[in-house]
C-alpha cells in the first residue's frame, strides 16, 4: 500500500494505476471534514513522490461518494469573519490544486451521491465517470453559501457558463443523464461497471488515445469567452438569477460575480478572487441562519428517529374520522406512502368529497409523470371510505379530524373507545385544544396523543405529536414512527392550548390585531411582513387559514392564556366574519378573491373591506416599518420563549424547525430564536419594554431576562 491514513488510502493497481480510495474512519458517509482534509493532503504528497505512478483512480469506500464538507465545522470558522474564512478557502484550494496538479492522469469513480466539496474534488481530476445510481451537485446556495472549494472556477471551465451558473445558482441535485448531457462528466455506466469504466478511461489517457493534458490545460487556464459571451453568460443570467435569489438570499448572486470576475483569470488568481467572495457570502447572517436550519434539521431527525426506535408497534392499518379538509388530507396522505385507511364520517357527501380531492392530486401527479395510472388506482384503493364503525376493531390508530368542538370530539372519543381494541391509538387533529383536557372521561388516556397535521396536508411538512398528561411513551413513540411512515416530520411536544406553532402564532395575530386598532393600513403590514421574509403577509395568512377557524382558535387560545391572549378590544377580523367574510373559502376576507387562469384564487384589494372595519380602527396613519416588525414578531418571540420555559417544545433546535415547516417562517432567518440571537437580546428586551404597555404579549418572560444578563444566546 502506498499511503494510508484516517480517510484516504492509495494502493497500487496493475500498470501503475494507484487507487486513491476515501472511507472516512467511523463514519457512516465521506466529508471533507478536518481530518479528512489534512490526509487528502498527506495522500497526495505520498503520491506525488512515488515516480512509480502512473494515474489515479479516486474512488469511494462508502454506498456515497462524497456528501460535501463538513458543515459543523464552518461555525466557528465563518463566526471569525471574512479573513478566517478566506484563509479556510485558500487553504483548500492548495491542496485541491497540489491534487489537481498531480503529474498523471487523473480520474473520479462516483459511486453515489457526490455533493459539494466532493463535486469541486471530482472536478480537479482530468475525467470523471459516474454510476447511473449516483447524483451529482453543488447545492451550497441552500446554505446562504456557494461553492468555495474552487466549484466557481472548475465547473464553468469543464461544462461552460451557462450550464455552470445554472447548476450553482440553483443548487440543484442532477441525475446522471443530466450530469451527462452538459458534460460534468464523461460517461454514465452501471454501478457494477464503474471501476472497469474508470479505470478503461485511465488506460487510454496512459495510451496517448485521450488527451488528459489538453483537458487539464482547459481547466487551468482563462475561460474561453469573447466580451459578448460574458456579459450573455453573466449580465442576463444577474437579472433571472437576482430577481428569483431576491435580496434575501445574497449567495447566488455572489456566486455569480465571483464567476463574472474569474472568467478571464487563470486558475490561481481565480481561486484566490472566489475565495473572497466566498467569505463575503459565508459571513453573512443569512448563511449563518440557513446553516443553522441544516443543522437544526439534522437534530429533528435524529430526535424522532431516536423515537420511533422505541415503538413496539408497527401501524398497519390506520383509520381517520372526518373526511373534511384535514381528514381527506390525511387519508390520501396515509395512502400515497403505501399505508392502507379506513376513512369514516357521517355525511356522505363529505366522504365524496373526500375521494374526489384524493383522486385529484393523485391525477396531478400522473399528469405530471410522477406515478402511474395503475398506481393512482392502487393508491385510492387503499382509502376505504365508510359511513359506519365496521372495521375499526382491527385498526392500529384511529386520527381523529372532526370538527373543531370539545363536546363534539369528546362525543366521538366515548363512542369509538367502544369500537377499537384496548392498544388501539386515537390520535386528535385538533389545531388548538389541550390533549389533556380532551382525554379527560377516556377510559384509556395513555393510548391518547394529539396529531396535529397543518393545511394542505400533502404539502405541508410538519406534525406536531402532543404528549398529553397521559400519554404513555409508547403512544408518542408509535406515533412519532407513523408520522415519518407517512412522509412528514414529527415534533414532540408537550400539550398546552394551541400546542406549539398556534400558541406563538396567535400572538403574532394579537400583534397585527393592535396595529389595525391603532391606525395601521393591513396592507402595509402584509407587505412589511412579506418582505420581512413571510410567504404571506397576516392579513392574507388569515385569509387563507379561514377567518372564521382563526376567530374560532383565537377564542380557545384567549380561554387558555387570558393573562395575555384575551383581547380588550375587538379585532377587525371578527368584524370580518360578523359580515359573513371568512377568506378564501367564500371568495371574501381582507382581500377578494377572484379565479386567475388556472382556477386559483387570485387576491384583489376591495375598498370595502375599509368600510367594514372602520367603526374598530383608529384614523389611518402610516407606521415605520420597523414598528410593524417588531409589533407582530415580540409577540411570537416572547411566546417561544415562555413554550422553551415551560418546556412545552425541548429546543430551541425544534422550536425552530416547528415554525419554518409548519407556518413558513423564513428559512434565510432561521426561526425565531435564530431570529432572538441574530438581533440581539439587549435589542429583544428593550422592544419588549417599549412596547409592554400594548399587553402582556410583548412582556419579556423570565428566559429571555436571564440571557439578556448573563448574555447567553440560544445557538452557540
Ligand atoms: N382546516 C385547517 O386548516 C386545520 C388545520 C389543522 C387542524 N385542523 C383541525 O382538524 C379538524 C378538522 O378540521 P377540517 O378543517 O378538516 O374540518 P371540516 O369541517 O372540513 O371537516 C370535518 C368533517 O368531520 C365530519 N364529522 C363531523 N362529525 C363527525 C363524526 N362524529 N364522525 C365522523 N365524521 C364527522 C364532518 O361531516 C366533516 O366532513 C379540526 O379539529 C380542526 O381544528 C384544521
Amino acid at each position: 500500500m502506498l499511503y494510508s491514513g484516517p480517510a484516504f488510502s492509495a494502493t497500487a493497481l496493475d500498470d501503475g494505476i494507484v487507487e486513491l480510495k476515501f472511507d472516512l474512519a467511523g463514519e457512516s458517509v465521506n466529508k471533507l471534514n478536518r481530518v479528512a482534509m489534512a490526509d487528502l493532503a498527506a495522500a497526495t504528497d505520498a503520491i506525488a513522490k512515488d515516480a512509480s505512478v502512473k494515474a489515479v483512480m479516486l474512488t469511494s469506500g462508502k454506498p456515497v461518494f462524497i456528501v460535501g464538507a463538513d458543515i459543523t465545522e464552518f461555525g466557528g470558522i465563518f463566526g471569525a469573519g471574512e479573513d478566517a474564512v478566506v484563509e479556510l478557502s485558500m487553504g483548500a484550494h492548495k491542496l485541491f490544486s497540489a491534487f489537481e496538479d498531480l503529474a498523471v492522469p487523473t480520474v473520479a469513480a462516483i459511486n453515489g451521491i457526490c455533493l459539494g466539496g466532493g463535486t469541486e474534488l471530482a472536478l480537479c481530476c482530468d475525467y470523471r465517470v459516474m454510476s447511473a445510481a449516483a447524483k451529482m451537485g453543488l447545492p451550497e446556495v441552500k446554505l446562504g453559501i456557494f461553492p468555495g472549494f474552487g466549484g466557481t472556477v472548475r465547473l464553468p471551465r469543464v461544462i461552460g457558463a451557462d450550464n455552470a451558473v445554472e447548476w450553482i445558482a440553483t443548487g440543484a441535485e442532477k441525475r446522471p443523464d443530466a450530469a451527462l448531457k452538459d458534460g460534468a462528466v464523461d460517461a454514465v455506466v452501471a454501478p457494477e461497471q464503474l471501476q472497469a469504466a474508470a479505470i478503461a478511461t485511465l488506460r487510454q489517457a496512459m495510451e496517448g488515445k485521450l488527451d488528459w493534458k489538453a483537458r487539464r490545460a482547459e481547466r487551468l487556464a482563462p475561460l474561453k469567452l469573447n466580451g459578448t459571451e460574458q456579459a450573455m453568460a453573466f449580465n442576463s443570467a444577474m437579472a433571472v438569477v437576482g430577481g428569483k435569489a431576491g435580496p434575501n438570499y445574497p449567495a447566488p448572486m455572489l456566486a455569480l460575480k465571483s464567476m463574472q470576475k474569474t472568467a478571464g483569470l487563470g486558475r490561481d488568481e481565480a481561486l484566490a478572487v472566489e475565495a473572497k467572495f466566498f467569505a463575503k457570502a459565508a459571513v453573512t447572517p443569512q448563511a449563518e441562519a440557513l446553516i443553522g436550519v441544516f443543522l437544526a434539521d439534522q437534530v429533528v431527525k435524529k430526535t424522532s428517529s431516536a423515537w420511533a426506535k422505541k415503538s413496539k408497534k408497527d401501524i398497519k392499518q390506520a383509520a381517520v374520522l372526518g373526511a373534511g379538509i384535514m381528514g381527506g388530507g390525511i387519508a390520501y396522505q396515509s395512502a400515497s406512502k403505501g399505508l392502507p385507511i379506513v376513512m369514516k364520517d357521517i355525511n356522505n357527501t363529505a366522504l365524496d368529497l373526500g375521494m374526489s380531492e384524493a383522486g385529484k392530486l393523485l391525477s396531478k401527479q400522473v399528469e405530471k409523470g410522477r406515478t402511474t395510472p395503475e398506481e393512482m388506482s392502487k393508491t385510492l384503493s387503499r382509502i376505504r371510505p365508510t359511513l359506519n364503525y365496521g372495521d375499526f376493531g382491527s385498526v392500529d390508530i384511529v386520527i381523529e379530524a372532526v370538527v373543531e368542538n370539545p363536546k363534539v370530539k369528546k362525543a366521538v372519543f366515548a363512542e369509538l373507545e367502544g369500537q377499537v381494541s384496548d392498544d388501539t391509538i386515537i390520535a386528535s387533529n385538533t389545531s388548538t385544544i389541550s390533549i389533556t383536557y380532551l382525554a379527560e372521561g377516556l377510559k384509556r388516556p395513555a393510548n391518547f396523543v394529539g396529531m396535529h397535521f397543518f393545511n394542505p396536508v400533502h404539502m405541508m411538512p410538519l406534525v406536531e405529536v402532543i404528549r398529553g398528561e397521559k400519554s404513555s411513551d409508547e403512544a408518542i413513540a408509535a406515533t412519532v414512527a407513523l408520522t415519518t411512515k407517512m412522509g412528514k416530520t414529527p415534533i414532540v411536544v408537550n400539550d398546552c392550548p394551541g400546542f406549539l406553532v398556534n400558541r406563538v402564532l396567535f400572538p403574532y395575530f394579537d400583534g397585527f390585531h393592535m396595529l389595525l386598532r391603532d391606525g395601521a393600513d393591513f396592507q402595509a403590514v402584509d407587505k412589511v411582513m412579506e418582505r420581512f421574509g413571510w410567504p404571506m403577509g397576516p392579513a392574507y395568512l388569515m385569509d387563507v387559514v379561514g377567518m372564521d377557524t382563526a376567530v374560532h382558535a383565537a377564542a380557545v387560545m384567549a380561554e387558555g392564556f387570558p393573562d395575555r391572549m384575551k383581547p380588550d378590544y375587538k379585532g377587525a377580523t371578527q368584524v370580518l366574519v360578523e359580515n359573513d367574510r371568512l377568506g378564501q373559502k367564500n371568495g371574501k376576507g381582507y382581500y377578494v378573491y377572484e379565479k386567475d387562469k388556472k382556477g386559483r384564487p387570485k387576491k384583489v384589494v376591495d375598498p370595502t373591506t375599509y368600510d367594514l372595519i372602520s367603526g374598530v380602527v383608529a384614523e389611518r396613519r402610516e407606521f415605520e416599518a420597523d414598528e410593524i416588525v417588531a409589533r407582530c414578531m415580540i409577540p411570537m418571540v416572547t411566546e417561544i420563549a415562555r413554550c422553551l420555559e415551560e418546556g412545552i417544545v425541548a429546543t430551541p433546535y425544534e422550536a425552530d424547525m416547528a415554525l419554518l415547516y409548519g407556518i413558513g417562517f423564513p428559512p434565510f432567518r432561521g426561526g425565531a430564536c435564530r431570529y432572538v440571537d441574530q438581533l440581539g437580546i439587549d435589542k429583544v428586551i428593550a422592544l419588549c419594554d417599549k412596547y409592554q404597555s400594548l399587553g402582556k404579549v410583548y412582556a419579556a418572560p423570565k428566559l429571555l431576562r436571564d440571557m439578556a444578563a448573563s448574555g447567553k444566546k440560544f445557538f452557540g
